[in-house]
């Protein structure tokens, strides 16, 4: 119960009813509607979730107009700039920064699970060697609740703990798999010296013939855009993963039905497909045909990486990630690539566009991210795998607060039927 209340009024019979206004320690106050069908028999509609908050959550805080985003209360800035990739995924699993004796205590645990049982690994042999690695991330991520039984007892805490230690640990090693799977190489096996984004690296890059390095650069970059991704509140591919697991499907399967949303070319697939816009546009002399057909609205072509449904004011993640992408085209790119010059010229005209400016549409994240992964020798198809690494540490977060908290029910929304009212059977002479 709440003090603060708003009153609905229908305008055809004038009954009125009295609703919970509920408020969050941040953000805007929210309308509490579950009472609303039992007293008045009517549904609320918002498709797509414009106004409607789906569930309570500690884990992320985003201000869209403000550019805010926050983990568990820290700013992204100041994560970014101090902290590490396997810190993070401990404060939004566990809601605190761990001490030095509980970071080295998750880092050897996560590290002790990266291996797969090697059952797994034949699975690859069932794809075509050009399957898409995120077709067999759903695949061989779902295939885990075959393999991990002995975690999958959803009523049991440990069970889930464990759960999300084996699936932050795992997807690394299944991703770099994919990849060996699509350019013919033997899988490497996890180095359990490395840290977690220098042991993908070397999973993804090394070949057994030959000695690899890490470089630094590189792995700080990706550390960083994994802290980046790591979790952004309840974003398609999270409502997917606290919907499935609503049912109480067990983690693996809701880990996959997770990247399955991901994968869509609006959510995670945007950093491939602006490497593939930027190939359609083609070159700098392209720029302003590109654009006027962005803001033809009866054409579909959209400028990817650009806009948020929730960033309505530059992508917080955006403006940390734009200065390592030109450190990265620096150092690591042959930096008179064309395509990395026409993306900054695009960038440069688009954020000085009137129509950009007038609808907030900025540079997202992945308009950077995809640039870094192929300045980091990171093929295309693999970008989206790379945001799911990152923010498997999100959804099992969310997957085990949601289990957490004691008043979670089935995900179950309703709808407004439009479809043909009651007819009968026509016989199939007789249509
Ligand atoms: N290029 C051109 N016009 C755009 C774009 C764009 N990228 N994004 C939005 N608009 C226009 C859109 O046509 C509409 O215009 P009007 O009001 O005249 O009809 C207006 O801006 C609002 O767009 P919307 O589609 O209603 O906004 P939304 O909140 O439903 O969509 C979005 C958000 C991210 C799906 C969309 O901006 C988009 O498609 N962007 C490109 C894809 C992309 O970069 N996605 C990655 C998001 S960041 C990573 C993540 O969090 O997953």
């Amino acid at each position: 119960m709440s003090d603060k209340k708003a009153t609905l009024t229908f305008s055809d019979t004038g009954k009125s009813v009295d609703l919970d206004i509920l408020s969050g320690t941040e953000g805007p106050d929210t309308v509490d509607i579950t009472s609303l069908y039992g007293q008045a028999k009517v549904f609320t509609y918002d498709p797509g979730f414009v106004s409607t908050a789906s569930c309570d959550s500690a884990i992320t805080y985003i201000d869209g107009n403000a550019g805010v985003l926050r983990y568990r209360g820290y700013p992204i800035e100041q994560l970014a700039a101090k902290s590490t990739f396997i810190e993070v995924a401990y404060l939004l699993v566990y809601g605190e920064l761990p001490t030095a004796v509980q970071l080295a205590d998750f880092k050897e645990i996560i590290t002790n699970h990266t291996m797969i049982n090697d059952s797994l690994l034949r699975f690859f042999q069932g794809f075509h060697n050009n399957a898409h690695p995120m077709a067999m991330m759903v695949g061989v991520v779902g295939s885990l609740s075959a393999f991990y039984h002995d975690s999958i007892d959803i009523s049991d805490p440990r069970h889930r703990e464990i759960s999300a230690h084996r699936l932050i640990a795992k997807i690394p090693t299944i991703a770099a798999a994919c990849y060996k799977h699509n350019v013919g190489e033997p899988v490497i096996y996890p180095k359990n010296s490395l840290n977690y984004t220098g042991n993908l690296l070397r999973m993804m890059f090394a070949t057994p013939c030959e000695e690899y390095e890490v470089d630094p650069l590189a792995e700080r970059a990706m550390d960083l855009l994994f802290i980046l991704h790591a979790d952004h509140e309840q974003n398609a591919s999270t409502s997917t993963v606290r919907l499935a697991g609503s049912s109480g499907a067990n983690p693996f399967a809701c880990i996959a039905a997770g990247t399955a949303s991901l994968w869509g070319p609006a959510h995670g697939g945007a950093n491939e497909a602006v490497l593939d816009m930027l190939e359609q546009i083609g070159g700098v002399k392209n720029i302003d045909t590109y654009l006027a057909k962005a803001k033809d609205k009866y054409d579909p072509f959209r400028l990817m990486g650009f806009g948020h449904r929730v960033y309505k004011n530059y992508d917080p993640r955006a403006k940390i990630i734009r200065e390592v992408c030109y450190q990265v085209l620096e150092k690591l790119a042959d930096s008179n690539n064309p395509l990395f010059e026409l993306a900054m010229r695009l960038e440069e005209i688009a954020s000085k566009d009137e129509y950009f400016l007038e609808k907030k549409l900025y540079p997202n994240v992945d308009f950077y991210s995809g640039i870094i992964y192929r300045a980091l020798g990171i093929p295309d198809s693999m970008f989206t795998v790379m945001f799911a690494i990152a923010r498997t540490a999100g959804w099992v977060s969310h997957w085990m607060e949601m289990l957490d908290d004691p008043r979670h029910r089935i995900g179950r929304p309703r709808q407004l039927y439009q479809g043909a009212g009651k007819r009968d059977y026509v016989p199939l002479d007789a249509r």
